[in-house]
Formats: C-alpha cells, structure tokens, sequence
C-alpha cells in the first residue's frame, strides 16, 4: 500500500501557530519559538553533541550561567580567553537557529514518518511479531515509544550518553524533565482525528511510559559488536535509530560497521527505522564550525544497509531533498 493513502496529507505537517516548539534535543522543556532558539537549542548542542568525545577532544564547551548561550572555544585556543564574557564564542539565539535546519526539519519529518511506519507495522505484522521495539540513539526522547505506542509492548530506549538516560530514567520515575505534549499533540495531528485533549494526551503518554517500563533504560555504543549489553544478545522485532549513525561515526567505513553492530540486535523478518540527515555535514554558527556529521549520499546509506541484510528494494522511505532527511523502513532478510 502507498504510505500516502494513510493520511489525509501525504507532506509532512507544517507547525501550528498555536503549536509550542520544543527543540527535541534538550532536557530543558518546551518554550516558546523565541526561547527555542537559545536556551533550548544551546542546551540541545550541548548535550548531545559536545560531551562526546568526538567533540570534547576539538572544543572547550560549556553553557553559560546567565543562560545567554552555549559557549564554543576550539581546544588549541588560549584558554584564559574561553569564558562567558567573551560574546564572539558565545553561540545560542538566532544565528545558532538559522544553520540548524536540518535538524528542525528532521524534527518535523519524523514525526510525520514515524506514526506512518507505525500505521503501515499494525497493517502488515501479527502482534506476536512485532512485541519488542528497541531505540538505539534516543537521546533523552521517546518519540519512538509515543509513536510506535500500539505496535508494540515492550520498548528499549537505548543511548550512549549517561545524562540523556539519567533524563529517560527521570520521565519513566514521573519527574519533570522533557513536556511532550506538544509532541504528542503533533503525532496525533499525524495520526488523524481531532485536537487530543489534555487527558487524551495524558493517556498517550501514560502508555507510552509503560511500554518502557515493560522494556527498560540501557547504555548503548554502536561502536561495540555487542551494542546494548544489557540485552544479553536479545534481539528485538523492531530497530529504530534516529539522526545518531551519522554523528557517531567519523567516516563511511565506520558507519557501515556500527551499522552491522545495530543489525545483530534485530531479528530475521524485524522492521528496522532509520531516520538519518542526507548531504550534511557539518553545521555552522556563521563564524566557525560548530559540529560535524558524517556527509552521506542516499546510496552509501542504502548500500550499507543492503550489506546488513535489510531489504532495502522493497523499503518505505521518505526522502526530503530540500530538507536533507530520510526516512526509511526496511525488513531484515
Ligand atoms: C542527534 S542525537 C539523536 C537523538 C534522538 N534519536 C532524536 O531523534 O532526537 C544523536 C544521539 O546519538 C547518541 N550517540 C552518539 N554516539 C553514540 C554511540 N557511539 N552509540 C550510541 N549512541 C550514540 C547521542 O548520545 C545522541 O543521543
């Protein structure tokens, strides 16, 4: 079946007015777009990408105490002059925001791409094949467990970085960290119906939190042949890994090897779900370069996959040339 006759809207959605931005990378909540842009999105930079030591061996990185930004100094720099005060180091606001369109965009897409490759899991997998669902890369996000809420009953949420699972730990304990409801507000406008209320969005993340109650919290290093120890060569029905091969890997024969790693973790007739920035590959602040990302053709992804024993002929995928994201869902062999 075509993905597009799920939905009403074959493009993904545009942003309401009313509709809260939320930078999907930081543990700082929601704000308003004007907030977004700094505080949030400084904090998102940060850390996700520069407590890595990826990036902590090129920059010194810290955010700022009065909240102004996220400070970027390259590590060869005098160090006396790396601080806060400093305001050509200081990045945040609008010219951080201006280069980040790849991942706002990807934001955008993926949650109109999920809550499709859900629809199209729930039209084409029995319940018994598709129980376990497992998240590697998911930051301190549960996007896949609020998308993915029905398909499955049990979800891994998985991550490299110990502050983002301490972040996934809280939300599953009830504390306050990250609000989704204007994420769950937005999968449901995906989904179809009308506006969800306020206990509608409640019931949607409520489930979603059990669902990762059932599955659980690991560390994740898909630079590792074994992934997610905790799982103890389990292997799950469905995979998904959201915009994190390419900034965990350096070079393209990198990426086809913690491609393989991942792979083990599915089963034989699993889904996999990437989500992934195509021809990026760095971003800027307009002064100096802030971060990379590995820069991958649609094809060098394909291959990789192909090479994992994924059947990527038969794959659903959205690709957003203007917007440098893809979208794929595809069927281990
Ligand atoms: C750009 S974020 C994506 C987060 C989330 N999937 C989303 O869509 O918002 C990339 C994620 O990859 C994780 N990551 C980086 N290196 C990793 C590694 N070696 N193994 C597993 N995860 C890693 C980071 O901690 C980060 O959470």
């Amino acid at each position: 079946m075509n993905s597009s006759t799920l939905l009403p809207s074959p493009g993904p959605p545009g942003v309401l007015d009313d509709f809260q931005m939320s930078c999907r990378f930081s543990n700082l909540g929601n704000h308003s777009p004007e907030s977004f842009d700094s505080v949030s999105c400084g904090a998102c930079f940060y850390f996700i990408y520069m407590i890595l030591d990826h990036y902590k061996a090129s920059y010194i990185t810290q955010l700022c105490e009065d909240n102004s930004g996220i400070l970027v100094c390259p590590s060869t720099m005098d160090e006396s002059q790396c601080h806060c005060q400093n305001r050509a180091l200081v990045y945040n606001l609008p010219e951080f925001a201006l280069n980040s369109d790849a991942i706002e965009d990807g934001t955008r897409v993926s949650l109109f791409a999920l809550p499709v490759f859900a629809q199209l899991m729930l039209q084409t997998m029995r319940p018994s094949e598709r129980e376990t669902l497992l998240d590697i890369g998911a930051g301190p996000t549960v996007y896949s467990a609020l998308c993915f809420r029905d398909v499955s009953k049990r979800v891994h949420l998985a991550d490299y970085v110990e502050r983002n699972l301490d972040v996934l730990r809280k939300w599953v304990r009830n504390e306050e960290t990250i609000d989704w409801v204007p994420t769950i507000k937005m999968i449901k406008r995906t989904e179809g119906g009308p506006v969800p209320t306020e206990k509608v969005c409640e019931e949607v993340e409520e489930k979603a939190r059990g669902l990762v109650k059932s599955g659980g919290i690991h560390f994740a290093d898909v630079h590792q042949e074994v992934v997610v120890p905790e799982l103890d060569g389990k292997q799950v029905d469905i995979l998904v890994s959201i915009f994190t091969l390419e900034s965990a890997c350096r070079n393209y024969e990198e990426y086809c090897r913690c491609a393989q790693n991942m792979m083990r973790n599915l089963r034989s007739g699993g889904r996999f779900v990437l989500g992934s920035v195509l021809e990026d590959d760095e971003y800027n602040s307009g002064r100096q370069t802030i971060f990379h990302l590995l820069n991958l053709r649609e094809q060098m992804i394909l291959d990789a996959l192909s090479a994992c024993g994924l059947d990527v002929a038969n794959a659903k995928k959205y690709v957003l040339d203007g917007e440098g994201v893809m979208f794929l869902m595809a069927t281990k062999l």
